[in-house]
């Protein structure tokens, strides 16, 4: 084996070089950016490939380039195929980041046993012990003697090993147990998670192996360790859910091979992650009788419609600063539709505080929430319940207008689909045909929208 380097550190600001950690970066002045690093050059290992062979690139018109479409692997879990973009591309490196104990290694042991049947996997585990995992595995019933485990922390050795079994597809489990033998700090150091990936992604690549990288998230909700694993890999999902309740959502945050913002929902079960193909029954609360301040929304998760109920509560408030409170959307967004409430509705809430809660833990950021963020709000003021059997959609202008929403057509297909019966929706979403079973008030101002809904 190659002798250690002598330890050698980096900006992480401004890229100097240095053979000694200080606190203030001599070159950029930045304070604590120094980190251990791999020392340059890396010349001789950069421009050879996995097997050691040179690698020149020449420069080549894109036409010249034969790309074939890339042929993408069912997983077995049509959710997580969804967030993937479509099912998993060879030679792709997935990031999964998400609190501890949300369901990571569930997910990916249920993965590659569903995957096992037909390609050849492995699964390195450098945070639970075997017996641990098999009785994991034992409990969600999977097909253990397809399973192929490797309980290891260093880098070069799971790379070895992965030469040898050669799988096609790898899971890590989790980037931060993993150490490289040519830095001398400690796992889960920024350099260390940073030299890791990168020598995961370069064999990803070069033997056209899918992996799938474990990342824990910090107090704070980032990714431990450094953001820069998200540029480095081509994939980066972030696993959700609330304590408490059974429900994990799985959202594609980057995706070099598909649409982001795509949402997988899961439900965690005695046996396991369970998926849910159907989740609009699963965000609208169960009410017997229509309470005020709650209006359901028809929003779009990726390229799925999904209902959802936004409750708000508008109360009187004891200080002279009132709260505006958005749990699941932007706050800043809730305090221009009551500006706009007041200007071109001529109802003020100056002396209320107004909170909002998106039912089920989802966010909603997309504009289309508009007009029901502002009925939910109006109809808690008003104290009168909107119908049961309404839904709403529409993005609210600064000028009191209602403007069109991308895919109207789709959401109110969703909502008739779901017994809904009347929806308030901007005038240019009006869908040329009828949908069978809904009333449709197809509208151009909030005034209009209010009487609508009988909360003028
Ligand atoms: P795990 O996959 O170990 O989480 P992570 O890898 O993200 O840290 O999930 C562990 C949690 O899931 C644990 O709190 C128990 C729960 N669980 C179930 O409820 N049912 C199951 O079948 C399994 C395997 C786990
Ligand atoms: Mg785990």
């Amino acid at each position: 084996m190659a002798k250690p380097e002598k330890p050698h550190y980096r900006c992480e600001a401004c890229g100097a070089q240095s053979a000694k950690w200080s606190g203030q970066c001599v070159e950029c002045g930045a304070w604590n950016r120094l980190v251990e690093s791999v020392a340059q050059p890396v010349r001789q290992t950069r421009y050879t490939n996995y097997a050691g062979a040179p690698q020149v690139s020449g420069i080549c018109s894109l036409a010249d380039i034969q790309a074939t479409a890339t042929q993408r692997l069912a997983t077995g879990l049509a959710e997580l195929d969804r967030v993937l973009g479509g099912g998993l591309v060879p030679g792709s490196v997935i990031l999964i980041g998400g609190n501890p104990g949300i369901g990571k290694s569930t997910l990916l042991l249920q993965t590659l046993a569903a995957l096992a049947g037909h390609l050849s996997t492995l699964y390195v585990s450098g945070e639970e012990s075997a017996q641990q995992i098999s009785l994991r595995a034992q409990r969600l019933n999977l097909a253990r003697e397809r399973l192929h485990l490797l309980t290891e922390t260093c880098i070069e050795h799971i790379l070895e090993q992965a030469q040898k079994h050669q799988p096609q597809v790898l899971v890590m489990d989790s980037i931060q147990t993993f150490f490289t033998d040519t830095l001398q700090s400690a796992p889960g150091s920024v350099a260390q998670v940073r030299e890791s990936a990168a020598r995961l992604v370069q064999y990803a690549k070069h033997t056209n192996t899918s992996v799938f990288l474990v990342g824990h998230v910090t107090k704070e909700g980032a990714l431990a360790g450094p953001r820069v694993l998200e540029h480095m890999v081509d994939t980066v999902l972030y696993f959700e859910g609330e304590a408490g309740s059974q429900l994990r959502l799985v959202r594609t945050i980057k995706n070099r091979f598909g649409a982001v913002n795509e949402l997988g929902v899961f439900a965690m079960t005695g046996q396991g992650l369970r998926e849910i193909s159907n989740p609009s029954a699963l965000f609208l609360s169960p009410h017997e009788e229509s309470v005020p301040g709650s209006a359901v929304l028809v929003t779009r998760e990726g390229t799925r419609p999904l209902l959802v109920e936004i409750q708000a509560l508008v109360d009187q408030s004891a200080s002279g600063n009132p709260r505006r409170i958005a749990l699941g959307s932007d706050q800043h967004r809730l305090s221009m539709l009551l500006a706009v409430l007041h200007k071109h509705g001529g109802i003020g809430m100056f002396d209320q505080d107004v909170f909002l809660n998106i039912v089920g833990g989802v966010r909603v950021s997309e504009p289309a929430a508009d007009l029901a963020v502002l009925l939910a709000a109006l109809s808690s003021y008003r104290d009168i319940p909107l119908s049961r059997n309404l839904v709403i959609f529409g993005e609210v202008g600064l000028a009191g207008e209602l403007r069109p929403v991308p895919n109207g057509q789709e959401r109110l297909y969703e909502a008739a689909r779901h017994g809904f019966s009347r929806a308030i929706i901007p005038k240019s979403n009006a869908p040329k045909k009828p949908v069978t079973g809904l009333r449709i008030d197809a509208i151009s101002r909030i005034t209009e929208a209010t009487e609508a809904a009988g909360i003028a």
